[in-house]
């Protein structure tokens, strides 16, 4: 079992490398971790028949380790630069293409990441207006591009003039080493989606009714203005809850 810490950020000893200090450093005994520092390669595009050698010893080290961390700021309210240069070069290693041009996941299908991004803003203005969303998304949308599977996000706001990461992310970061010590296998969660699926429909489903109590009087027994209301809160409350799964689902506090 072995994790690899990505850092990419401009400081090679700032927060973000700290935070994946003490995530790297805490799991479990027996579990090798190594740290590459991005801006240590240089990192260029595939040309066509041409040997990149950076590429290729980058692309040996994502296939030797089960799980990644991705330890990136936010800059400018997007990924760093350095980490988002490294994937769009690792493109042909990460995916495959189709005759069409479209792309399926690649070699490393199947293996887990981890992401942790930083703000100067504080954690109320991040929670607010979702400022390391981005970094996250991208990270996201390209794992998911490659068939690697999510295990968490860590997010670390407030960052100007912080030069020691708080004892509250502290834990977390210790908590996700214990999580991305363990050996997964594949996508384990499809059952943990159906249960939280059912729960939401089940929650749903209460919370409509409740709204459609005090209406009693104007609905009565009436089956199609009962069936109508019905439809139409659940539709709402449904449109709500996806927005709030595909918008503001990252980690933000
Ligand atoms: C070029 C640059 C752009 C940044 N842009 C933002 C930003 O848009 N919003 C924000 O809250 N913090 C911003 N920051 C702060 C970083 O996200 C980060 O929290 C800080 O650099 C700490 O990370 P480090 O110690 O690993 O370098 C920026 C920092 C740099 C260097």
């Amino acid at each position: 079992m072995k994790i690899l810490g990505i850092l990419a950020s401009h400081q090679e000893h700032g927060l973000n490398a700290k935070m994946l200090s003490e995530v790297l450093d805490n799991v479990n005994p027996g579990v090798e971790t190594e740290t590459i520092y991005l801006e240590n390669y240089d990192i260029t595009p595939h040309k066509y028949h041409e040997k990149n050698a950076v590429l290729d010893e980058l692309s040996q080290k994502l296939m030797d380790s089960d799980v990644w961390v991705f330890a990136a700021p936010t800059y400018f309210r997007e990924l760093s630069g350095v980490l988002k240069n490294f994937f769009d070069c690792m493109r042909p290693k990460l995916v495959y293409f189709k005759e069409n041009g479209d792309t399926i996941p690649g070699q490393f299908k199947n293996k887990h990441y981890l992401s942790i991004s930083s703000c100067y803003v504080s954690t109320l203005e991040n929670f607010l207006t979702g400022v390391t969303d981005e970094s996250f998304k991208t990270i996201d949308r390209v794992m998911s591009a490659a068939g690697v599977i999510k295990v968490g996000e860590i997010v670390l706001p407030n960052t100007f003039g912080m030069k020691e990461i708080p004892n509250n992310k502290k834990e977390l970061c210790h908590k996700y080493a214990k999580k991305i010590s363990v050996k997964k296998r594949k996508d384990d969660s499809t059952v943990k989606r159906y249960i939280q699926l059912f729960f939401m429909i089940a929650v749903m489903a209460l919370i409509t009714m409740g709204i459609q109590l005090p209406l009693q009087n104007w609905i009565g027994t009436n089956f199609w203005l009962n069936y109508v209301s019905f439809t139409v809160i659940f539709f709402v409350l449904l449109a709500c809850i996806l927005h709030f799964m595909t918008f503001v689902k990252h980690r933000r506090r």
